[in-house]
């Protein structure tokens, strides 16, 4: 799909050829002096709430504009969450083969925020999966044009979220694929085929038996109930100076989680597929890198195998020794991501990091916690936390700080090894993080349990490409700006 931005007036922007042109009306929405504006401002006056957030007003070829079909959107008050779920209801009402050009006008000036808005659910509404079905239904939307009176404006912005946008079709595209066609090895060559087209970017790709001599041995114990060979991702994207230390991103790259020896339940156990769903937004954000090429390092970490159960399989009560030294008892071969994301978190200390953040479909426990709005955030680090508080605002990509209090690392002690891999059912999502910690001393961390917002279940199953957006926005909030520039 291809964004393009331009500086149009409302009704120039009526005279672009489409099969479908979106006016979004505000509540304060005013009037320019001309035909098609006077036409909406009477429109919006006749029907009282037409601008209500998600309210439509269908139009077929109508005498003042060149599309096929007009519809007129009430964004509200023009809020980013408004004019989403205006965008949102007005693609579904025009959902069809035909939608090959759309033209998205906002009625009066946008803002940062409501450009970025409008480019995502644009973008959201017109996905579709097709990798594993025999007919590939090929999304018919080719362009989408933004039009906007204050283009040079919201530029920036506007890249920024086409940026984004690439990525997170990206990290759809890999957690929506079956564990059959996302398996480690194939992951580890979609990161490849990121570096190979990107000069900025560098992937390693390490097996087992590097694995083995890094003393990874929390991993490998994971990856041991499995035929299918495990595999360390590295990451490096350089779009600044080697000085510039690296922002490092550690994904979850479980591509099939059965729970292992403690198996789970057969419902929806089919959804554990998108267990790799935080590498997948590690391999997304380094899309969108490789596209808006800011001057930051980052570093992308993803150990990846699938938990499974053979004869070889890590037992409840074996004893493990992490990368990092500390012995683990594994009470709960279930609680497999906090062991190879603690082997990870020990790697990372070699690039000597501004900060790691990890991100992982954890806890089942989050999800009872914050539901699908917000991932869950912890990190003892405050400029951090807020950091990545304030990134997800930007991008409508919420989180929510959990705490990190000494007391509830207390279910995790073990008579027989430094340290057990669950504690209590209480608290589930925050002695995983307690258990994480342990391996970060070295560097300010930031943990984000998406478990519950990385794909939806039921009749729209799917992923949905969180946290690419935070995580961008942090990522560019963090750049060194030169004194003097912008
Ligand atoms: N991948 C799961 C977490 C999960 C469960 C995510 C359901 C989304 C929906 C993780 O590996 C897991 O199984 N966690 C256990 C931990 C428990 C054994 C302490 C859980 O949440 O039940
Ligand atoms: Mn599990
Ligand atoms: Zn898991």
């Amino acid at each position: 799909m291809n964004f393009e931005l331009k500086p149009l007036s409302l009704v120039e922007a009526a005279s672009e050829k489409c099969d479908v042109l979106l006016v979004l009306l505000t509540d304060s929405y005013k009037p320019a002096k001309d035909g098609f504006s006077a036409f909406v401002a009477r429109t919006i006056k006749d029907g009282d709430t037409l601008t209500k957030a998600g309210k439509l007003l269908p139009l077929y070829k109508h005498s003042m504009a060149q599309a096929t079909r007009v519809v007129l959107v009430g964004v509200g008050d023009g809020s980013p969450k408004q004019v989403r779920s205006g965008v949102l209801a007005a693609l579904a009402s025009v959902k069809s083969d035909k939608l090959k050009r759309l033209v998205l006008a906002f009625g009066n000036a946008s803002t940062a925020a409501s450009i970025k808005a409008a480019v995502a659910s644009v973008a959201d509404a017109s996905y579709s999966f097709n990798t594993t079905k025999s007919k590939k239904e090929d999304n018919p939307l080719r362009d989408v044009l933004v039009a906007v009176s204050n283009a040079t404006e919201v530029q920036a912005s506007f890249e920024r979220a086409v940026g984004i946008v690439e990525g997170v079709n990206l990290t759809k595209e890999w957690a929506n694929r079956p564990a059959n066609y996302a398996t480690p090895t194939l992951l580890a060559k979609a990161a490849q085929a990121i570096a190979t087209k990107n000069s900025k970017i560098t992937c390693q790709v390490l097996g087992p038996k590097e694995v083995a001599k890094l003393g990874m041995g929390a991993f490998m114990a994971v990856a041991q109930g499995s035929d299918e060979p495990l595999r360390f991702i590295v990451l490096q994207y350089s779009g600044a100076a080697k000085s510039q230390t690296p922002t490092v991103l550690v994904g979850k790259g479980i591509t099939f989680d059965s729970g292992g020896i403690s198996i789970k339940p057969a419902a929806e156990m089919d959804e554990m597929k998108f267990d790799m769903c935080g590498a997948a937004s590690v391999l997304g954000v380094f899309r969108t890198l490789a596209t808006l090429k800011p001057a930051i390092n980052v570093v992308g970490l993803i150990p990846s195998c699938e938990n499974l159960l053979n004869g070889r399989a890590v037992k409840p009560g074996d004893v493990v020794t992490s990368m990092s030294g500390q012995t683990i008892e594994i009470l709960n071969t279930d609680a497999e991501g906090r062991l190879v994301l603690c082997d990870a978190l020990t790697y990372a200390e070699r690039f000597k990091p501004r900060a790691v953040i990890d991100i992982a479909t954890l806890t089942g426990a989050c999800v009872v916690a914050l539901g699908a709005l917000r991932s869950g955030l912890f990190s003892p680090d405050e400029a951090l936390a807020n950091a990545l508080i304030v990134a997800g605002d930007e991008a409508q990509d919420l989180c929510w700080r959990m705490p990190l209090d000494e007391e509830y690392a207390e279910g995790l002690k073990t008579s027989f090894a430094d340290v057990a891999n669950v504690a209590g059912r209480s608290g589930g999502a925050i002695s995983a993080a307690k258990y994480l910690q342990r391996f970060t001393a070295k560097y300010p961390w930031a943990h984000l349990d998406i478990a519950g917002t990385a794909w939806k279940s039921g009749a729209s199953k799917g992923a949905t490409g969180r946290p690419v957006g935070l995580l961008v926005e942090y990522l560019l909030a963090s750049r060194v700006v030169p004194q003097g520039s912008k």
